[in-house]
């Protein structure tokens, strides 16, 4: 089963899936045709076929434009402080820490592991400030195998950084920046880039104005991502207008920041014409909706950003976000949305309360988080269809110790499919492929 487009789920039963060395997908091949028993009996004969069985079914692996790695171990903690507590007191602190590369080491195995264990095939990251920590992170996730791009953060503005956690000075910052983009780049076993550098201002709040020039420049000498919290919350979005006279989007754009290439996490705060802005230069959005229920202080209008044709995808925000889980994700997206469109203040009056036309639902939201996620990072990955990645996740309906119960007699396809974004936990979840190989 996939979602080739936000409002179809296509399901695909007893259909063969070619894949080819290098982990492309070559062929589709529906049931009843003379390709599909030619290619059953030679995939069988040459010992190359994949069974699944009745209760089984695959999923395209899940993207997940948002993760701060570092936060892994502070997931599901903090949560009752407001942003710029929550950096100050808990995030940078722990952040910090990573100057060791030993810490490093095990919270990004961790990390790295349970993601994948988790259906995330493609993965977003965050990093630190520290560059040999940011290396290992993308090193661990050459060596297992996960689709990723890994980012080193740039945060310089000493009125805003703690002295602990900030870079040294912007020259030195945007030194560290370049270098690893070629070293990241140069991984031994990084076939075709699998593992990509991204460029990352923390947000505009952190970084000097010609800390932000000088990354501009370098996203556009290396034609590298960028990535970025985008008018999060009130206090950052107006943060950046009292500095700069414009918002998060014209200031981004302004210093070469808004790209094909860029992803734009939360962007709960744009105003009509950033949201032209960014669909004039294609760049992406990043949907964070469990983190936006505890920082944002509102909810992102993703009827409206889709109706204006933007590339939206979906970001679990690990740890301001508290789950691993690309599919409690989706759960938010349709949560958030129907809150948004009902409203929450019982004191209103129904017709006052919400805002109408704004709820998404399952297929939308599995759509973000597989080929929205793909549209966004301009990768043919999140579909099953020829030329694209085969990065897939097998689904057992069946598995033990799991809250997914299908009733055969009473769910059709699209039920189960439903039931498993609501229901499927880590045990259901018995194999995860990116680019064809089994991780
Ligand atoms: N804004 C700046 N840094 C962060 C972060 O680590 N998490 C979130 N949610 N917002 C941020
Ligand atoms: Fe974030």
């Amino acid at each position: 089963m996939h979602t080739p487009s936000a409002s179809c789920l296509k399901v695909m039963n007893d259909t063969l899936i070619g894949v080819d060395n290098n982990g492309i997908i070559t062929a589709i091949l529906e049931p009843g045709t003379d390709d599909y028993t030619a290619c059953l009996q030679q995939a069988e004969h040459s010992k190359r076929l994949t069974r699944m069985t009745a209760t089984q079914f695959m999923l395209p692996g899940l993207v997940d434009l948002h993760i701060h790695a570092p936060q892994w171990p502070q997931l599901g903690k903090a949560l009752h402080l407001p942003l710029q507590d929550w950096l100050m007191n808990c995030t940078f602190p722990l952040e910090a820490r990573y100057s060791d590369p030993e810490f490093a080491g095990a919270v990004y195995r961790s990390l790295v592991s349970t993601l994948l264990a988790n259906g995330t095939t493609s993965a977003v990251y965050f990093a630190t400030i520290h560059q040999q920590a940011t290396q290992i992170l993308a090193d661990i996730c050459v060596e297992k195998g996960q689709r990723a791009w890994v980012g080193r953060v740039a945060m310089d503005d000493p009125t805003q950084c703690p002295d602990y956690y900030r870079d040294t000075d912007t020259r030195s910052g945007l030194q560290q920046t370049e270098q690893l983009i070629n070293s990241i780049r140069a991984i031994p076993g990084n076939h075709r880039e699998r593992v990509q550098p991204i460029i990352t201002p923390r947000f505009i709040p952190a970084c000097t104005n010609e800390m932000l020039e000088g990354l501009g420049k370098l996203a556009s000498q290396y034609n590298c991502p960028i990535q970025t919290h985008c008018s999060e919350s009130d206090w950052e979005h107006q943060y950046v207008i009292d500095r700069l006279g414009k918002t998060d989007t014209e200031a981004l754009h302004d210093f070469g920041l808004l790209t094909r290439k860029t992803v734009l996490a939360h962007s709960n705060l744009l105003t009509d014409s950033d949201m032209d802005t960014i669909g004039k230069h294609q760049s992406g959005i990043a949907h964070c909706p469990l983190s936006n229920s505890y920082f944002a202080g509102c909810v992102f209008p993703l009827r409206t950003a889709l109706s204006k044709g933007l590339h939206i995808g979906l970001g679990t925000d690990i740890s301001g976000g508290p789950s691993a889980s690309m599919f409690d994700s989706c759960k938010h997206v349709i949560s958030a949305s129907r809150m948004l469109e009902s409203g929450t203040d019982p004191e209103q009056a129904a017709e006052q309360r919400g805002v109408s036309d704004s709820r998404s639902n399952f297929i939308e939201a599995f759509y973000l988080a597989t080929a929205g996620g793909g549209q966004v990072l301009d990768q043919r990955i999140g579909k099953f269809e020829p030329g694209y990645h085969f990065d897939a996740m097998l689904i057992d309906t069946s598995a033990k110790d799991s809250n997914l119960t299908v009733f055969p007699a009473l769910d059709s396809d699209e039920d189960v499919f439903q039931k498993t974004i609501y229901g499927a936990n880590r045990s259901n979840i018995r194999g995860v492929w990116v680019d064809g190989a089994q991780v």
